[in-house]
């Protein structure tokens, strides 16, 4: 598992990037059932961002969430410590990752968790906060 746990100041351009990432990842929401478009991206410790869409399928359990595409998108381009997350969904309100990808995004280390409305409202949470106790074996 990772060991980067420390909440990241991040710079009011690099958080737009990621916000910007995120919500053109929705656009590409393969959501035939649930019409409910997610986009995620995520930082990487080098700077890099990694974007995913949720993708369903007719096996409705076979789904795939936006955060979970985005981090596996970091790591299969060799990027393992993520500090930050963005969520983009088309609510009012913000929407917060589910429990799976709670425990995903603990895996890669992000502390930082931030989810944007389709109005513009904000939330950001601690991982600690969205998944205390969590499991972790220590690789
Ligand atoms: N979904 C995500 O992409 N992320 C979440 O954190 C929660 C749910 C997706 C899965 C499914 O395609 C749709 O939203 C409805 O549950």
């Amino acid at each position: 598992m990772s060991a980067s746990r420390k909440s990241v100041m991040l710079s009011t351009a690099t958080r737009r990037k990621l916000k910007a990432a995120a919500k053109a990842a929705s656009q590409h929401a393969y959501a035939p059932y649930s019409h409910f478009r997610v986009g995620a991206a995520v930082l990487s410790d080098r700077g890099t961002i990694h974007a995913g869409c949720n993708v369903e399928n007719a096996s409705y359990g076979l789904t795939i969430c936006a955060e979970r595409n985005a981090i596996f998108q970091a790591v299969a381009a060799g990027a393992r410590d993520i500090v930050a997350v963005a969520v983009y969904t088309p609510t009012p309100q913000p929407t917060t990752p589910c429990g799976a990808c709670r425990q995903v995004i603990a895996q890669f280390g992000a502390a930082d968790v931030r989810c944007d409305a389709d109005g513009g409202a904000t939330a950001r949470y601690a991982l600690d906060e969205l998944l205390p106790r969590r499991f972790g074996l220590e690789p």
